[in-house]
């Protein structure tokens, strides 16, 4: 049984204040609804202050991105040990943010997987076509180019303990949401995928996101869908209503 992930991701948003505050909220959602796992990925400045505010409860924090490197002389950059050491659990790891503006590889991105494992650290693997990739039918291409990279060289362990979340590009942060059975299409192939990397048992096990518009009054018909596991949310996760009712729509139509 995969267990439902709804994670928000504040990106470079929040200030200290609403940061905790948010956090609060969030934690006291995370605690109430049991059958969902309840994530949030604060600006790094701020994870100390929301990991001080989830401590003792369901609530989980991620990082929003890391180095491969354990350490060393990178300006600017976070190193999985720091991200362990401050106590995330996981980290978001090729957001199309980091593809798209700061020009990460799949290969950079494969060398931060397996870093986060050697790390303590479990990835969020962040894939999803562009708008011009979808309208020339490159979709399913670009999906198995980021998932077949993103996964490279991992144990059969390693690949069940990645959370994949599908966030066509086209559809982050501008309103339009994929279907439900558009996304439903492509977590199913994801699913494939996965079974022909390693095998049906492993692709059962793995669970996969939907990110991209996610809102209150879209969750529920998302996350109906057979293959999407959760949600990654952008926008939407920084209002604490909006992203309670987020998270008990999923539950909802998980039936937990
Ligand atoms: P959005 O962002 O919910 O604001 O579209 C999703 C994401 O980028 O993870």
């Amino acid at each position: 049984m995969r267990k439902p992930f709804i994670c928000g991701n504040w990106k470079m948003n929040t200030d200290r204040k609403s940061a905790v505050a948010l956090a609060q909220a969030t934690a006291k959602v995370a605690q109430e609804v049991k059958g969902v796992e309840v994530g949030a990925a604060p600006p790094a400045c701020y994870l100390e202050a929301v990991l001080a505010a989830a401590r003792g409860t369901a609530l989980v924090v991620a990082g929003q991105n890391m180095h491969n490197e354990a350490g060393g002389a990178f300006t600017g950059e976070i190193a999985g040990p720091m991200l362990k050491d401050l106590g995330c659990l996981y980290v978001i790891l090729g957001h199309s943010e980091r593809r798209h503006i700061f020009g990460e590889t799949d290969e950079f991105i494969s060398k931060k997987v397996h870093a986060a494992f050697k790390f303590g650290l479990k990835p969020i693997l962040c894939v999803g076509e562009k708008l011009e990739e979808r309208q020339a039918t490159q979709t399913e291409a670009v999906v198995r180019r980021h998932v077949t990279a993103g996964f490279a060289g991992l144990s059969k362990e390693q690949a069940a303990q990645v959370v994949v979340a599908y966030e066509p590009v086209w559809a982050i942060g501008t309103g339009l949401t994929a279907t439900p059975q558009q996304a439903q299409a492509v977590h199913a192939f994801i699913r494939k995928l996965l079974t022909s990397l390693y095998d049906a048992a492993l692709a059962a096990e793995v669970r996969i996101q939907y990110g991209g518009s996610v809102k209150a009054d879209n969750n529920f018909d998302l996350m109906s869908q057979p293959d999407i596991d959760g949600a990654l949310v952008g926008g939407a996760s920084l209002k604490a209503d909006g992203f309670a009712k987020i998270i008990t729509e999923g539950a909802r139509a998980k039936k937990v």
